[in-house]
């Protein structure tokens, strides 16, 4: 890949001396969905597939970006002194969103650079190709420019971009799973703390399937943020009873206990979904641990009920794709993974039944759906390097 990425270096840019190729992984998230910005745990991991950037100096203060994904937009050009957000940037407004968390932070680029990305993340998937886009620059400008962070620090940074520059209010998952991702292993993070421990994911027989819905994700940053502030007014009503700073610290029985003081009765399923799935997290890394799949897999499933019924972020696409799923032979769990809406679904299905798994189940979405769906046996990899 390294090569591959010299070459469309040096198609676009003229030649490729001097240039460095780094790569960042996607994400997937195994347990834990919308409990990030509750306080809450999750359960992610980064996967080998992710966006790859040959990158080079420049000798003046402009900056030219390439994507191959997007190859009908051209070099799009801009400079050090350009770092705002703008809709005319287009999918550059990540990049350049990290470029100027580094300078609010004293990071100042000494000079710009060219650019050129190839990302092998299913375009809209939900396996987090924008946070993966922004923890790779950070690993370049960490590279190119000497700058000193850690990968946590990457996490940090590509949060805080997506958060102020791109207008996305995500939580701390994705970019954190990126940045500190671990071969084979899925990363159990209190989000409350960012304190996290590293489980293996050793799936004995048996493999991480994502099954992509392909549906077009218009609304998802509104309805996000939308969750978010239900989750919010939950949290303000029940501090009126109990002293909390995040559902994340309520156990089932205190939230039963306390429920009745949420006054918006949608408010309080929300609330409830961010609770008990946070109690799921713990629980699902505890049984990995002792080598309870059928367990783990039974929580991913209770998951996806609670994020199709209290949270209602699944729709008709993910609850087909998981419905399917849970009819197949030989699947451990299945649920719907990422921010819903769209997206994608993660599966853990034996290997003897990964073939029908994807068969059937896309036969079934096509049926019921009107178009096809897409699926990829995936391996968990290392968070970003240098190639
Ligand atoms: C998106 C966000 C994450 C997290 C998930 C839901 O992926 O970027 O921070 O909130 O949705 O778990």
């Amino acid at each position: 890949m390294k090569q591959k990425m010299l070459e469309h270096f040096a198609r676009i840019y003229g030649d490729a001396d001097g240039a460095e190729v780094f790569f960042a992984p996607g994400r997937v998230n195994m347990i834990g969905e919308h409990t990030d910005y509750n306080g809450g745990h999750v359960f992610p991991c980064a996967l080998t597939i992710g966006t790859y950037g040959a990158v080079r100096r420049r000798g003046d203060r402009r900056l030219r970006f390439y994507s191959v994904n997007f190859s009908r937009a051209g070099v799009i050009e801009s400079s050090l002194d350009e770092l705002t957000p703008s809709s005319e940037a287009g999918w550059t407004n990540y990049p350049k969103g990290v470029m100027w968390t580094f300078a609010q932070r004293g990071m100042e680029m000494d000079c710009g650079l060219d650019l050129v990305l190839f990302g092998n993340i299913p375009n809209g998937s939900g396996l987090s190709s924008s946070a993966s886009v922004e923890v790779l620059t950070g690993a370049i400008l960490r590279g190119l420019y000497g700058f000193e962070v850690s990968n946590q620090d990457l996490a940090l940074i590509g949060q805080y971009a997506e958060n102020h520059f791109n207008g996305m209010n995500c939580g701390i998952m994705d970019q954190f799973a990126i940045a500190m991702g671990k071969k084979d292993h899925a990363i159990f993070l209190d989000t409350n703390t960012l304190s996290y421990e590293y489980a293996p994911l050793v799936l004995d027989g048996a493999r991480i399937v994502i099954a992509c819905s392909n549906k077009k994700r218009g609304l998802v940053d509104s309805k996000y943020n939308e969750r978010r502030s239900e989750c919010k007014a939950a949290l303000a009503d029940l501090q009126k009873v109990c002293r909390i700073q995040s559902l994340g610290e309520l156990t089932e029985e205190e939230f039963e206990q306390y429920k009745g003081a949420i006054q918006n009765p949608v408010c309080v399923k929300r609330a409830r979904h961010a609770v008990y799935e946070n109690r799921r997290a713990v629980r699902a890394v505890e049984a990995l641990k002792k080598n309870e799949l059928a367990l783990f897999g039974q929580l991913m499933n209770e998951s996806h009920v609670s994020l199709r019924d209290d949270y209602e972020v699944t729709g008709i696409e993910l609850d087909t794709l998981v419905d399917a799923a849970w009819g197949v032979d030989g699947v451990i769990g299945s649920r719907m993974t990422g921010a819903g809406f769209g997206g994608c679904t993660v599966s853990i299905v034996k290997n003897e039944a990964v073939d029908t798994f994807m068969e059937r189940v896309g036969k079934t979405y096509q049926e019921k759906i009107g178009y096809a769906a897409d699926f990829y046996a995936v391996e968990i990899g290392d968070g970003p390097q240098q190639l």
